[in-house]
């Protein structure tokens, strides 16, 4: 059995206030969720006062990205060692936003990854096609280059310590969501690479999110199906109410 995660990419929002406001609320009504694992990814900066509001409640701690290299002379950069000093226990790595707006490659993802696990985070690796792939009829082959080249050299025994994530970039921030059917596809797909590179039962142990336009009204379709196993949601992760209640319905289905 795989335990739904639902995740939170803050992204570039919050201030101060907002962001402990924020944890403050997700943090008192967690126990509100049984049976899913909730995770909170605030920027960076907010990090240290996010982790004081969760306090001692069952929502884990997560960066949106790292760097590769343990620590030197990376101006702006911040490592895994150091996100675990603060105590946190997951990164996103690979996010399109990163690769397309910032110029990340599969091979630095990987380099990140293979960082994140060396240190103890959990990676949340994303991958995902653009508009022009999907109508070029190129989703499989983005997606199973991008699993390839992401997760170069990651052992089974690591594998298992990974959270994938299929964000199509069409449907990230656009309200325009993949139906369970596309999302589906895609996740079953991804666990049949698990399944070729590594074997059935460690390719059923890893959890595969779906990120996208996830709302309180689409999560129970949309994590209903068999191979969705939680959600990386971004607008909706800034209204507590919101990403509880997707968690909710997540928890309900997972
Ligand atoms: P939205 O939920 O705002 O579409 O963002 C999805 C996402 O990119 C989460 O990482």
């Amino acid at each position: 059995m795989r335990t739904p995660l639902i995740a939170g990419n803050w992204k570039m929002n919050t201030d101060s206030n907002s962001a402990a406001a924020l944890a403050s609320e997700i943090a008192k009504r967690a126990g509100e969720v049984q049976d899913a694992e909730l995770l909170v990814c605030p920027p960076n900066v907010y990090l240290t006062l996010v982790r004081d509001a969760i306090g001692d409640a069952s929502v884990a701690l997560g960066a949106q990205n790292m760097y590769h290299e343990a620590n030197g002379a990376f101006t702006g950069e911040i490592s895994a060692a150091m996100l675990c000093d603060l105590g946190l226990q997951y990164v996103i790595l690979g996010h399109s936003e990163r690769r397309h707006i910032l110029g990340e490659s599969d091979s630095d993802v990987n380099k990140k990854a293979l960082a994140a696990l060396a240190a103890g985070l959990v990676p949340v690796v994303c991958v995902g096609e653009q508009l022009a792939d999907r109508e070029a009829g190129k989703t499989a082959e983005v997606i199973r280059g991008q699993f390839d080249g992401s997760l170069a050299g990651i052992t089974a025994e690591q594998i298992q310590s990974v959270v994938l994530a299929y964000e199509p970039v069409w449907a990230i921030g656009t309200g325009k969501v993949a139906t369970p059917e596309q999302a589906e596809e895609v996740h079953a797909d991804l666990r049949k690479q698990l399944t070729e590179r590594y074997n059935s039962e460690i390719a059923e142990s890893v959890r595969i999110l779906y990120g996208g336009s996830v709302k309180p009204d689409n999560a129970a379709e949309l994590l209903g199906q068999p191979n969705v196993d939680g959600a990386l949601i971004g607008g909706a992760s800034l209204k507590a109410d919101d990403f509880l209640a997707i968690a909710t319905a997540g928890a309900a289905v997972g």
